[in-house]
């Protein structure tokens, strides 16, 4: 029987707010109480441990709500600009719909977000032999990276909202080498700001490159393609790559192409010259490990805006370009091509293999720290 148990967690504050509901199509309007905080729901069961879905909601009434499975956002729901509410990410309502697999939606991404070369890499003199889980090669962390383990889970609510997701990855765990210990912390801000921070440590030299797999969707709808949302990226470099999809080393100048995001662009407008669509990383401008903003999405129907802040070197945007029809929503409507799209903050994919990008290695003793903001707003 399904466990149906709620669980309040420092529940702050109550506001009557009046909601819309923009599912399928349908929008529903009622006027609701909502309660900033956190809250705690059972979700389910895998790998013969309880999975919860915990709800941040801030004081404009914004709701995420994220599953200690995989650490995965399942929903964001906002308002537009007109005040209806949908969530702007992909994802489903119960366990099920992730424990078929679907491709990463909302997850966090491990040990090494994106691919490396044959599964292969050299620390010192010694060679680590990983799943090749995508044709020849390594990616998102293998069979069962982070997206796929359930994390311990703890939460605190003084002023926002905050769920902190906690993983030890065993010493040669999908072959990588050392005992890793990681935190992940979503906090919601009363800013809209779904701000995600990475810590990490060692006891052995290893590699890492962590990430959030969210697929955005501003229009609310999936039935709607993402090809029509505006993007900007403060890149004038991207890494272009071979048929496997590895970087081939080069940094190529965006200037007057189809990966030229530097001015605001529609994502539709040259898809057709890329092939296969856009699954790149872009060299982000930034010189520095600072937060810097570094891509802004935004869609004109909703007049929703989404800015995109990080620490890391890198993004890789993917325009949703494998999803094929055949995952449905929880409500049963099609994902189809580009019925979401990444903005996966990250160091460059196949670093281990690539002495000339920024490095992934972790040493014992180093604390691996990285934070990216995902900041929502609407242009009335
Ligand atoms: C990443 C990759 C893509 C694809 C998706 C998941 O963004 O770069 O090639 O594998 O994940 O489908």
């Amino acid at each position: 029987m399904k466990k149906l148990h709620l669980f309040s967690l420092g529940l702050l504050s109550m506001s009557s707010l009046i909601i819309s509901s923009c599912n399928d199509n349908k929008t529903t309007t009622a006027t609701m109480e909502t309660k900033t905080g956190i809250t705690k729901a059972a979700f389910g069961e895998t790998d013969g441990k309880e999975v919860f879905l915990y709800t941040l909601t801030n004081a404009k009434g914004t709701q995420v709500k994220i599953t200690n499975y995989g650490g995965i956002v399942t929903s964001w729901v906002a308002a537009d600009k007109d005040g209806k509410t949908s969530s702007i990410v992909l994802g489903f309502d119960s366990l099920s719909g992730y424990l078929a697999k679907p491709p990463y939606f909302g997850a966090l991404i491990g040990r090494y977000g994106n691919r490396i070369a044959k599964g292969k890499f050299k620390l010192d003199s010694t060679e680590y032999t990983l799943a090749t889980n995508n044709d020849a090669n390594h990616l998102h962390g293998g069979n069962k990276g982070f997206d796929k383990v359930v994390w311990e889970s703890s939460t605190s609510s003084d002023s926002t909202a905050v769920l902190v997701l906690s993983y030890t990855s065993k010493d040669m765990e999908e072959g990588y080498p050392g005992n890793l210990k990681v935190d992940v912390t979503y906090t919601l801000t009363d800013d809209d700001e779904l701000k995600i921070e990475y810590n990490a440590t060692t006891d052995k030299k290893t590699v890492l490159n962590l990430t959030n797999h969210s697929y955005f969707n501003l229009t609310g709808d999936v039935s709607n393609s993402v090809l029509d949302h505006n993007l900007t990226i403060d890149a004038d470099r991207y890494t272009p790559v071979d048929k496997g999809l590895i970087p081939t080393g080069e940094l190529k100048a965006v200037k007057g192409g189809p990966f030229d995001f530097t001015s605001v662009h529609k994502i539709g407008e040259r898809i057709d010259s890329v092939e296969g669509g856009y699954d790149h990383n872009f060299v982000l401008n930034k010189t520095d490990s600072s937060l810097k903003l570094i891509a802004t999405l935004s869609e004109d129907k909703t007049g929703r805006k989404l800015e995109v802040f990080t620490m890391e070197p890198g993004v890789q945007f993917y325009s949703g370009n494998f999803l094929d029809g055949s995952i449905k929503t929880s409500a049963g409507k099609p994902i189809n091509k580009h019925g979401g799209l990444c903005l996966e903050t990250q160091h460059f994919p196949d670093s281990p293999n690539q002495p000339s990008f920024p490095t992934t290695t972790l040493l014992p003793g180093q604390k691996y720290h990285t934070v990216t903001v995902y900041k929502l707003s609407v242009n009335k």
